[in-house]
């Protein structure tokens, strides 16, 4: 009888398995053309390939002899790069420099078919650069190029414009804040506010000392130490239940907090947890997990998923790419993969 009634329940979380799945790949099925507006800090990632054989004689340092170059979106931008490999259009805004990195950047970012009406030039700031130089495939060092002041009022205005002009045209709206400067309390607000009006869903991919600019947007998604400095609470096992229900009555809104190898925990408004392990079975590459989650997230919404089924979405897709090498983004098919193999 014990048996039995075993098989039963087995039989029955098999089946609701099966729902779950299906569900998801409806949901991926509407992936397609979907539109998002995405607003924050825009960088190029650069990374110098080369040799080394030997030490130089000018100083105790290893030559590298260069054997190619290669550039990506980074930072926000790399959130409407996911966007674009996962067959969707991005509407991106923030500020590039006056500058060489700007060309290589925008020549990039239209190739993906990103709109890039919303980037505007400010001529006392380089675009954000970070350069990598890898010899033999190990990193040797990183060289960044950033000046970290908030946009000037005037290209305020005209980001305020784009997000009024634009508004109607999209699904969704992401803050992708790495506080260098474009996420202001007037951007913010701004947006917030024309969101809302709009009724478009707002996710914001945080940084702890702006935690005040994002009360009452549809969810949040900090990883644990951001959680665990917008919290105030030490980081640790039980913590992170303590973490999630003190953010959402500080910022009324759903929280979403990742937790690395752990996976993510969601925490939504309704009083609901939901703890979702992590899927990756070999990790190679953890930069850029926390742009997936957001972009796959912001899409799931649009396609009309509630907030289980899109947190479970964007770890999957975070899941495939911490076992990808390289800056290649996540896609529609390897996602469909992932699903099926749940
Ligand atoms: N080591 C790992 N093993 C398995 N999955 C991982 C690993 N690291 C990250 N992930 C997946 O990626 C998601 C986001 O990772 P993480 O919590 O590290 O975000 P993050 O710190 O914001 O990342 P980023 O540095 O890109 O901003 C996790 O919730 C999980 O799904
Ligand atoms: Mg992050």
């Amino acid at each position: 009888m014990k048996r039995q009634f075993q098989l039963c329940i087995e039989w029955l979380l098999t089946k609701q398995g099966d729902k779950m799945k299906q569900q998801l790949l409806k949901i991926l099925e509407q992936f397609k053309n979907k539109k998002i507006l995405v607003v924050g800090d825009i960088m190029l990632d650069k990374y110098i390939w080369g040799d080394v054989s030997r030490i130089s004689p000018e100083a105790p340092v290893q030559v590298v002899h260069v054997m190619k170059e290669t550039y990506a979106p980074g930072g926000a931008s790399n959130v409407a790069s996911n966007i674009s490999a996962l067959n969707s259009k991005a509407f991106m805004a923030g500020i590039v420099g006056n500058d060489e990195a700007r060309k290589i950047l925008l020549g990039e970012l239209k190739n993906m078919g990103i709109n890039t009406e919303g980037i505007f030039t400010e001529n006392d700031k380089p675009t954000i650069q970070k350069v990598r130089i890898i010899g033999k495939s190990q990193q040797l060092l990183r060289v960044d190029y950033e000046k970290k002041e908030h946009i000037h009022k005037g290209i305020e205005q005209s980001m305020i414009s784009f997000f009024e002009k634009t508004i109607k045209n999209v699904d969704v709206v992401v803050i992708s804040d790495y506080a260098k400067g474009v996420i202001t309390q007037n951007i913010c607000e701004s947006l917030i506010k024309i969101s809302k009006e709009n009724n478009k869903p707002i996710i914001v991919d945080p940084k702890p000392k702006h935690r005040d600019l994002y009360s009452n947007v549809t969810l949040i998604t900090p990883n644990n130490a951001e959680a665990s400095e917008m919290t105030g609470i030490e980081d640790g096992d039980d913590a992170v239940i303590e973490m999630g229900n003190k953010l959402i009555k500080y910022l009324n809104t759903n929280i979403l907090i990742t937790k690395g190898e752990k996976g993510m925990s969601l925490f939504e408004k309704n009083g609901s947890v939901t703890h979702i392990p992590a899927k990756a079975k070999e990790v190679y590459s953890l930069i850029g997990a926390g742009d997936t989650v957001v972009a796959v997230l912001a899409l799931a919404i649009a396609s009309g998923a509630d907030l289980k089924e899109a947190a479970t979405l964007s770890n999957i897709a975070a899941g495939i790419k911490v076992g990808k090498i390289g800056t290649a983004s996540v896609s529609i098919e390897e996602i469909k993969a992932g699903i099926e193999e749940l």
